[in-house]
């Protein structure tokens, strides 16, 4: 594999037409921003470049729909987007815009190198041209009646409401959409760019030399190669853009796609006067983030234009990601049908990592992908909170409660299976992820990180120190033995915390913060090559009390959102959010949720409210065990017989660590009688046994103050 010196990432430059949405964030910024984190984490030499996209008819377009300048436009919208990707934690080197004079004397050096090479062909044709406003009219600028849906508002272009391509010749009564003018045809002359004469070059350093890239980016490359290439117009008539350094070229400017992607040069040449040395030297490894709407400009285009010119490197890899949706229908922004980076910041304040979370594990990296807000609770509840939040903090709480808030020793002599086991799991994971993020997949990366969690939380579980700190000596504290014990574990689950910190930091960066603030460690502990290392934590080290890494996400705020984006949309009837969705929201979804794990309470926050109506559904019967006995294999279930005076049941119950058999029979219990039946070891379990459960994770029948009769409700 090839060494490189240095790494350059970009990310595409968003148009300053409108604020950020999500579905940017999952397309090319936040992958971008996770490949750079894991890189400086590894100190490898890296510049992150991006900007605003400042010229081209999405920005005129704009101006003419806000009443203003152009100017104007890009100065409000470069402000809210710049804003937006510095409060979400997009860690660019530079976010710059190619309205800058040092981009416009690039773009233009550029276009002058190609020129005078003599590598532009000149060319006259018949454009549309609208004679009130005595301008050209680019394609998006004629408006007229869809051939094939009847839409009467489609642009020169495209058709919004079928998705049909179109060009200006095929709609039906074309007007202008400056002046509502019927276009005429005028003659005008451009510059093109021969890329047919690149395709033997591009054909070779693609489809041979670059098998590596993802299917779809190949894929698309691969038709667009195997179709043919066409000459292209590098020029547009216009009064908006860089202009083009010709004489007898007024009123031209350079074709927004010939100079957006040298805005990448000139973001670079801006942050450094090493510039060339990112741009030039071969050992540098060029890497675009984009949208799937982008390949072809970044796979074919561009580097033609690099090659053309002959002094820049070229892409390594272009990780392009699909689109993603939103409650099921495409982002929208002329329908408002988008989640806004700046709104979701207002609404949910020091909730960043959250969206980069939902985002990353459900990225479109290989097909379309759909966000919905339930989907957002869901993943914030079931995996952030309780599973990466939940080994955190019971991690730290026990760690405070059973060690006296010290890294505890770790007593090599009674080292059992489990440990060994855990250690081994946290040097496999670093590969795996390692692996995974060189491959460009983030969600597999952050899935094997939640995972790792997950077999924190499995190990603590079956470890139970708080059920081992009950084998006290005479001075009520864990006798020696049971605090050898205790200290491993909660020795191996710290490690376990300091690697997972290291592990999430480029996904999460605002949760490794907070993690190695608990932890008092400095940011140095983050670097990745201490990832896999076993003792970052030093033994006898007092650490800080907890802090909650994440907080639950409550059924009226997605409600709120739902109902936020079907009012502000203007498309009240949206097929993809109807009533049946908005009614799943309002009962926790808990199937998917992970099975409580002990040391109970220990995060101290209450479930959702619920209605009258749900606790009504609960069939709550006094019962008296008559029989108790083991599950074979099973070392927490016990199967027993109660009878709740109607009828005698069989309830299996996950309470054998904590009661014998023999102790329990007789005793008065609440038994949840409706449940479904479940089959556990195969044995058919008919309800479940109500238990209280303290602090230190000890377990209490629930029962009536005196005996009572069976089957009596608990209302
Ligand atoms: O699609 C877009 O939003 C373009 N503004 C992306 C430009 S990327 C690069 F070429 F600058
Ligand atoms: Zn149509």
């Amino acid at each position: 594999m090839k060494e490189f010196k240095r790494y350059l990432l970009t990310a595409a430059l968003p148009y300053a037409n409108g604020p950020l949405h999500i579905g940017h964030l999952a397309g090319c910024y936040l992958p971008a921003d996770i490949y750079a984190r894991y890189l400086r984490a590894q100190k490898k030499d890296i510049k992150f470049v991006c900007g605003s996209d400042e010229h081209g008819v999405p920005i005129t377009i704009r101006a003419m729909k806000e009443g203003i300048q152009p100017q104007e436009v890009v100065d409000k919208y470069h402000a809210i987007i710049k804003d937006s990707f510095e409060q979400i934690g997009i860690s660019f080197d530079i976010y710059s815009r190619t309205s800058n004079a040092v981009h416009h004397k690039t773009a233009s050096d550029f276009f002058t190198n190609l020129y005078d090479k003599g590598l532009f062909e000149e060319k006259e044709t018949e454009q549309y041209y609208d004679e009130e406003k005595k301008t050209f009219l680019a394609d998006r600028y004629i408006i007229g009646t869809c051939p094939v849906c009847g839409n009467e508002n489609a642009y020169g272009d495209q058709c919004e409401r079928c998705g049909s391509s179109l060009s200006p010749d095929q709609l039906i009564n074309p007007k202008s959409a400056l002046s509502d003018a019927v276009p005429v045809k005028k003659k005008t002359k451009h510059w093109y760019f021969p890329l047919q004469n690149y395709e033997p070059f591009l054909k070779q350093w693609i489809l041979e030399e670059h098998t590596d890239w993802k299917n779809n980016v190949y894929g698309q490359c691969k038709s667009w190669l195997d179709k043919g290439l066409q000459p292209r117009a590098m020029t547009r008539d216009s009064s908006w853009g860089v202009k083009v350094p010709l004489p007898g070229a007024e009123g031209k400017v350079l074709y927004v796609w010939f100079d957006a992607p040298i805005g990448y040069i000139s973001a670079t040449k801006e942050l450094t006067e090493n510039w060339a040395d990112y741009w030039c030297k071969e050992d540098t490894k060029l890497v675009h983030f984009i949208g799937k709407d982008n390949i072809v400009f970044h796979c074919i285009i561009f580097p033609a234009m690099l090659k053309a010119h002959g002094n820049f490197v070229l892409p390594d890899n272009v990780p392009a990601n699909e689109f993603l949706n939103i409650e099921g229908d495409k982002v929208s922004t002329s329908r408002n049908w988008a989640v806004w980076v700046d709104e979701y910041l207002k609404d949910f304040p020091d909730q960043q990592d959250v969206l980069r979370y939902v985002l990353c594990a459900n990225a479109p990296e290989t097909k379309d992908n759909d966000f919905t807000w339930k989907d957002f609770q869901d993943r914030t509840n079931s995996e952030l909170v309780s599973i990466f939040g939940n080994f955190v903090n019971r991690t730290f709480v026990l760690m405070h409660k059973l060690c006296k808030g010290k890294v505890p020793k770790l007593h090599e002599d009674i080292l059992d299976d489990a440990d060994k086991k855990l250690f081994e799991e946290i040097q496999n994971s670093k590969f795996k992820i390692q692996n995974l993020l060189d491959q460009y997949k983030f969600r597999d990366a952050l899935y094997e990180v939640i995972d790792l969690a997950r077999k924190g939380n499995k190990y603590m579980q079956d470890k139970q120190p708080w059920i081992v700190a009950r084998q006290t000596g005479d001075d009520g504290q864990p006798n020696g033995e049971a605090q050898k014990q205790i200290d491993n574990t909660l020795h191996i689950c710290l490690q376990l915390t300091a690697n997972l910190a290291i592990f999430i930091n480029p996904f999460l960066p605002f949760t490794a913060k907070k993690m190695i603030y608990m932890m008092k460690v400095v940011d140095k502990m983050l670097d990745w090559e201490n990832a896999g290392k076993a003792m970052l934590l030093s033994i006898g080290y007092s650490l800080r009390a907890p802090e909650l890494l994440f907080r639950k996400i409550e059924d009226e705020e997605i409600a709120a959102q739902i109902q936020k984006l079907k009012a502000t949309s203007g498309n009240v009837q949206n097929k993809n959010i109807n009533s049946q969705k908005m009614e799943d929201i309002k009962v926790e979804d808990s199937s998917k949720a992970s099975p409580p794990i002990g040391g109970g309470g220990l995060e101290g926050a209450l479930k959702s409210t619920i209605q009258y109506d749900d606790f009504a559904k609960l069939n709550l019967k006094v019962g008296t065990i008559l029989s108790a006995e083991k599950v074979e294999k099973a070392d927490k279930l016990l199967k027993l017989e109660v009878d709740l005076g109607f009828e005698k049941r069989i309830v299996v119950s996950g309470i054998a660590l904590h009661f014998k058999p023999e102790e329990i029979i007789g005793k008065q219990v609440v038994v949840v009688a409706n449940l479904a039946s479940r089959k556990m070891r195969g044995i058919e379990s008919n309800g479940m046994i109500l238990m209280a459960e303290d602090k230190a994770g000890k377990l209490y029948f629930v029962s009536p103050g005196e005996k009572i009769d069976e089957g009596s409700s608990v209302t």
